[in-house]
């Protein structure tokens, strides 16, 4: 059992405090932001994570998880401080590590005995460098002599299935030398390393690149399909069965293998950005990753053309549903996500929308606020498509796997010219084309 601090409740931090502490640690998650501790400690979750309010009131239950809006008195107290605070990017792509920074100083200012510190941001190569620096100097300004170890400790961990993969990685990944540091690290992750789970130890620089190369390398694979499925269409081939026959072999691997209307969520843009950007400062180009940054991007304009050229006449006065706004089902996230270039993009081409999500109608209310004139919020996906032309499904929702199509062809308008077809869009390829031309549809996937 190790007495660990969390600073930074978002995502990563609330997560992985809650998971250490359903490991067996002690674990106070600290937090500036007074407000949110203050609803943590009511037994509110402020994020949307499945199974995360479980783990959260279990672990408060049982004594071994707590919060504090101060960070002094924790850090005091414990072994292991990770840091976990968002490192927003910047305009030029790299990442904004003053939260990291402010965090490093704080630790600093307030060790009292030997600490691991332990980066769990995703952060530039270097950073537990320049994390260590930090906390060197506020030292040195107290004239204390405090033994420290920092390690990068990345999490892999997606949004929806977070707690899961927190509780069941792949692999830990410490980037570390100290044997010291080592020790507590195995300790912190007892229950994982007693069960085998692959457990990696590296150097600090070496972790911090497994992070910014997994995710690069997840982002040009889905990049991949997705141009390979563009190339399918044009030649009446199958991107399903292609990517399910490549898939089979084991060495590419089946998963990410899914073609869509781009990747988007709080990490694979970023990630993507940050490492090509270190790529072109250090005069060490990455051309996949800035390929497929630039694809992804023409990706999401594709599909509006698609919508465009798949109606067979201009966007202009048309409505058009919009199902599903997430980045990805199971999360009320929408950063990056690519419904936000899509809906503009069909709005900018005179088009109404009518748009639905079961979890990111509040999210989608500001991003969308300055086309709001041009949007109708539906209370579900039956009110969207009532009355609108068409409609496109942009997030892979399970309650979208299987919808009511008899229903949503009545509530569609009927098409303009004679003997046409509503037209179906399924950029996520959830409908097999059969059971949705059946039902009397004009239908629309992605490469097939
Ligand atoms: C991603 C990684 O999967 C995690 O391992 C990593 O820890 C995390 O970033 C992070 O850096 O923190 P996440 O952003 O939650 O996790 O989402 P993913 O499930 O990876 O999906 C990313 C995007 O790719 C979504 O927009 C999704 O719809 C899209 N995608 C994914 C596809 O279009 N096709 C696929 O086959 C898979």
């Amino acid at each position: 059992m190790v007495k660990i601090t969390v600073i930074g409740t978002g995502y990563v931090g609330l997560v992985s405090g809650a998971c250490l502490a359903d490991f067996g640690n002690t674990v106070i998650c600290v937090d500036s932001n007074s407000e949110k501790i203050k609803a943590l400690r009511d037994g509110v979750i402020p994020i949307f994570e499945p199974g995360l309010d479980e783990v959260v009131s279990r672990n408060v239950r049982e004594g071994r998880l707590s919060f504090s809006g101060s960070l002094a008195a924790p850090v005091k107290g414990s072994q292991a401080v990770f840091i976990a605070v968002g490192t927003p990017p910047r305009e030029d792509g790299s990442a904004d590590l003053s939260h990291v920074e402010q965090a490093a100083r704080e630790i600093g200012g307030a060790v009292e005995s030997y600490t691991v510190v332990v980066d769990k941001s995703t952060v530039p190569i270097g950073t537990a460098r320049k994390v260590r620096n930090w906390i060197g100097e506020e030292l040195a300004r107290r004239g204390a002599d405090i033994p420290f170890d920092v390690v990068s400790n990345p999490e892999f961990l997606r949004e929806g299935s977070a707690v899961f993969d927190f509780t069941h990685p792949d692999r830990v990944v410490i980037g570390g030398e100290s044997p010291r540091a080592r020790e507590i690290m195995k300790e912190v992750y007892r229950s994982l390393y007693l069960n085998e789970t692959p457990y990696i130890e590296t150097g600090p620089e070496t972790a911090e690149m497994i992070k910014y190369a997994s995710n690069a390398f997840l982002a040009v694979k889905i990049t991949f399909i997705n141009e390979i499925a563009n190339l399918c269409e044009k030649f009446a081939a199958d991107v399903q069965d292609v990517a399910n026959a490549m898939g089979r072999d084991g060495r590419i691997g089946a998963k990410f293998l899914h073609p869509g209307p781009g990747y988007g969520g709080s990490c694979f843009p970023k990630d993507t950005r940050a490492l090509a950007k270190a790529g072109r400062d250090g005069r060490s180009p990455l051309t996949l990753v800035e390929a497929a940054i630039a694809a992804n991007e023409r990706q999401k304009e594709l599909m509006v053309e698609k919508i465009e050229s798949g109606l067979g006449a201009s966007l202009k006065g048309k409505t058009i549903a919009v199902l599903g706004l997430a980045f990805k089902s199971n999360t009320d996230d929408m950063r990056e996500s690519p419904a936000i270039a899509i809906c503009r993009g069909l709005v900018e081409k005179g088009a109404c929308l009518r748009i639905s999500d079961p979890a990111a109608m509040k999210e989608a209310s500001w991003r969308f606020d300055s086309i709001k004139d041009s949007i109708y919020r539906a209370g579900d996906e039956y009110d969207a498509v009532k009355g609108a032309h068409t409609l496109a499904i942009l997030t892979p929702w399970n309650q979208y796997r299987n919808l009511d199509l008899e229903r949503i062809k009545e509530l569609l308008l009927p098409p303009e010219k004679p003997g046409a077809l509503p037209c179906f869009f399924d950029l996520r390829n959830i409908y097999r084309r059969k059971e949705v031309e059946e039902a009397g549809f004009e239908y629309f996937g992605i490469g097939k």
